[in-house]
């Protein structure tokens, strides 16, 4: 899938715009505050309906304007032309529109055409607190086993439901929710214990290309119980759950953890180690999402170059080039960035008094 055109109205800073992109690979840099990030951000918006950057979606309306919309086209491997708009209101009203039909869910837009953002917060991958390392699992367990889903969502209930009765202290009923718990729980460990399994081996094979230096550097995954059996856990701990209201040990307590020297990597590599690393999570994303797909996902990332030296973006920049896939990348200044990359287009946003944003090639 390869995005062609994209028209954007009103969204953040960005009054009027209408582009077409050519190249695999769009640089887009300006100064700060010109409008790069929100080029990116309208592009990942259209797709999944969320933005990276955790703004309500009527904060991405343009200031004294009551709606925005994002028009697209996109190109398939088949060469398949395909027209997607998107508009939202300030009264929270969503239209999205397929080749002119209406489209109910936006999941079904996001399967359709994937986009995925790699932005500063996701560089904080190995500092965020467990749950985003978390919903990271999940989100490549959904995209591996779509039937994760179901199990998941009833996972959630059924904890939900044990906690409010620890909460009212309705010991009678406790046992039995426990078990149902500890059986789904079960699944949903399994799901992401085989997912996992393949990103450790991605990941081994990534930091070995990437940081040859770190070969100590180990990634594993804590399933949230320390015993083998999640109901004895919970029967030794029940008198405490039920003085504090709610489980302790269970699916929400699982984590990705990354180690070097048996150290948290977190306290030990450097910024830019520690970004590179972020990314090339998000790389095994990608990689898992073409081998369950056969076809690559828009690629955009926000602010390459900060942190990253010279020979770590060329290794970066060749690896993302691979497999036809197409890449919007921002940075201040193109100029030390562009070489790394095999004839991109490179356009600079700056800020119009009249037009809002606007871009130059
Ligand atoms: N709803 C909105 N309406 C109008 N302008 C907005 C809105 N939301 C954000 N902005 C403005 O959009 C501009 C572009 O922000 P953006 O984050 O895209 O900049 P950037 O070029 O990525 O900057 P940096 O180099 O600092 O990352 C900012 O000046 C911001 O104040
Ligand atoms: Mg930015």
């Amino acid at each position: 899938m390869y995005l062609q055109k994209l028209s954007i109205h009103n969204f953040r800073c960005y009054s009027s715009l209408d582009q077409t992109f050519d190249t695999a690979t769009t640089l887009i840099d300006g100064p700060n505050g010109s409008g790069k990030t929100a080029l990116i951000e309208a592009i990942y918006w259209q797709s999944t309906g969320r933005s990276f950057r955790h703004h309500k979606s009527t904060d991405l309306i343009k200031h004294q304007q009551d709606c925005l919309s994002i028009f697209s086209e996109y190109i398939t491997v088949q060469e398949n032309r395909f027209k997607l708009g998107v508009s939202y209101s300030k009264l929270n009203k969503k239209t999205i529109k397929c080749q002119g039909e209406m489209i109910h869910r936006q999941t079904d837009i996001a399967k359709q055409f994937p986009v995925i953002a790699i932005d500063p917060g996701c560089f904080l991958w190995l500092d965020h607190a467990p749950a985003f390392r978390r919903t990271f699992l999940d989100w490549l367990v959904f995209h591996v086993k779509p039937s994760y889903l179901n199990i998941w969502r009833k996972t959630q209930k059924v904890q939900q439901h044990l906690n409010k009765l620890l909460k009212h202290g309705k010991s009678a009923e406790i046992d039995v929710w426990q078990s149902q718990y500890v059986q789904l729980a079960e699944l949903t460990h399994q799901a992401r214990q085989e997912v996992f399994n393949e990103l450790q081996n991605r990941f081994n094979r990534l930091v070995k290309y990437f940081l040859p230096g770190q070969s100590n550097l180990f990634l594993d995954y804590k399933k949230g119980w320390h015993e083998d059996n999640l109901l004895d856990v919970l029967i030794s701990r029940q008198q405490v759950h039920l003085k504090q209201g709610y489980i302790d040990a269970g699916i929400h307590k699982a984590d990705l953890l990354c180690r070097v020297n048996n150290q948290a990597a977190q306290v030990f590599l450097s910024r830019g180690q520690k970004k590179l690393l972020a990314i090339l999570m998000y790389v095994i994303f990608i990689e898992i999402f073409e081998t369950e797909n056969h076809h690559p996902p828009v690629i955009c990332l926000d602010d390459i170059d900060s942190e990253l030296d010279q020979s770590t973006l060329q290794l970066l920049s060749d690896y993302l080039q691979q497999k036809n896939r197409q890449l919007f990348i921002t940075t201040v200044d193109a100029g030390p960035v562009r070489g790394f990359f095999k004839n991109p287009k490179v356009f600079h946003v700056k800020q119009d008094p009249r037009k809002g944003s606007i871009l130059s090639s």
